[in-house]
């Protein structure tokens, strides 16, 4: 604890920390603090120390350990306890095991690297190295299980916004999201949602909303070159995934709050509404047996979208139901 402690320190000052202040505020030895000091300067943090003045860092590795995340968690987070695998299957399939086996939720599994990481529809979502973010959030909230699609939503938008911020400077427009919870940028995907639950007739026993961001990728396979896109090519900057991950958790916790207190998406469809790509826009709806065009007027506070036919009749479609695309495209 007392590295992360050190860390949040150092994160939370955008000024040298004098020693002698690590010391009094978390009570602990010069040797204590400088042995610290030492272990993250050997993780490749870079830290400039000046005598009389204190510590400061220079640069963070990116590195979206248990310990780098935690550092970086401010107060009324809902999330605490955070799980780190270097590699692992799926970071779905591990935070269910966890949810099973009776572990505290909310948590968050996060996978630097995922051998069998899975998309919607059964597909597969590939998981290098480095590349991405894979990360999943496992809940268990106090509402019936046919609600429990609306958490996608609010993740989405935790997503969204966390982006924004991180990566953006905070302007307006450039995250967008493709209902229910695709995040687009420039009209082309850059995240991914996978929300999977175990539940009785009348509880949900959890869960896990697995998110799965395009961060450092340059290429994608030719599959789905036309439609994907990554942050750090939309940004093109230098993208820091943990600053992402912590945005996600600030937002989902802000916006978790507020669908609380409804139990539903009333107190978050009109900030929702502004995400969305295809406001206003005619789109493809694509159901199982059939395809038609319409408007797209939105969401409701349960989270299905309302869109207006041909005839003017205003009709409420369901995820899972049909996929929507542009009239040109993916978005
Ligand atoms: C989609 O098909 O759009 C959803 C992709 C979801 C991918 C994420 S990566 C983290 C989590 N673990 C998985 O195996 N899948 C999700």
């Amino acid at each position: 604890m007392t590295k992360t402690d050190i860390l949040k320190m150092l994160n939370d000052a955008d000024t040298y920390v004098s020693g002698q202040d690590i010391c009094d505020k978390l009570e602990l030895s010069r040797t204590a603090v400088w042995k610290a000091i030492k272990q993250l300067k050997e993780e490749g943090y870079e830290i400039d120390a000046i005598k009389n003045k204190g510590y400061l860092i220079k640069s963070v590795p990116d590195r979206i350990t248990d310990l780098e995340i935690k550092s970086l968690l401010a107060d009324g987070d809902i999330v605490e306890d955070i799980i780190y695998f270097e590699e692992t299957d799926s970071s779905n399939n591990q935070a269910k095991i966890m949810a099973e086996h009776g572990r505290k939720m909310p948590f968050l599994v996060i996978a630097e690297e995922q051998t069998a990481g899975k998309g919607r529809r059964g597909r597969k979502w590939i998981s290098p190295k480095k590349s991405g973010i894979y990360m999943t959030l496992a809940i268990k909230p106090d509402i019936p299980p046919q609600k429990a699609s609306m958490l996608t939503i609010v993740a989405a938008m935790a997503v969204a916004n966390g982006l924004k911020k991180a990566c953006f400077d905070g302007h307006e427009g450039i995250c967008q999201i493709k209902w229910p919870n695709d995040i687009v940028i420039n009209k082309k995907k850059a995240v991914g949602i996978l929300t999977e639950m175990s539940a009785e007739p009348d509880m949900v026993n959890y869960v896990v909303v697995g998110i799965g961001i395009n961060v450092n990728n340059n290429d994608f396979d030719e599959s789905i070159r036309e439609m994907a896109t990554s942050i750090s090519l939309e940004s093109k900057a230098q993208v820091s995934r943990r600053d992402i991950i912590a945005g996600f958790i600030h937002e989902f916790s802000r916006l978790y709050k507020t669908f609380e207190e409804s139990s539903d998406l009333s107190g978050l469809m009109d900030e929702y509404n502004k995400c969305l790509v295809n406001i206003n826009n005619r789109v493809k709806i694509l159901g199982d047996a059939s395809q038609y065009e319409a408007q797209a007027l939105g969401i409701d506070k349960y989270g299905r979208l309302l869109v207006k036919k041909d005839d003017g009749e205003v009709t409420a479609v369901l995820s899972g139901e049909v996929s929507v695309r542009g009239l040109y495209g993916y978005a």
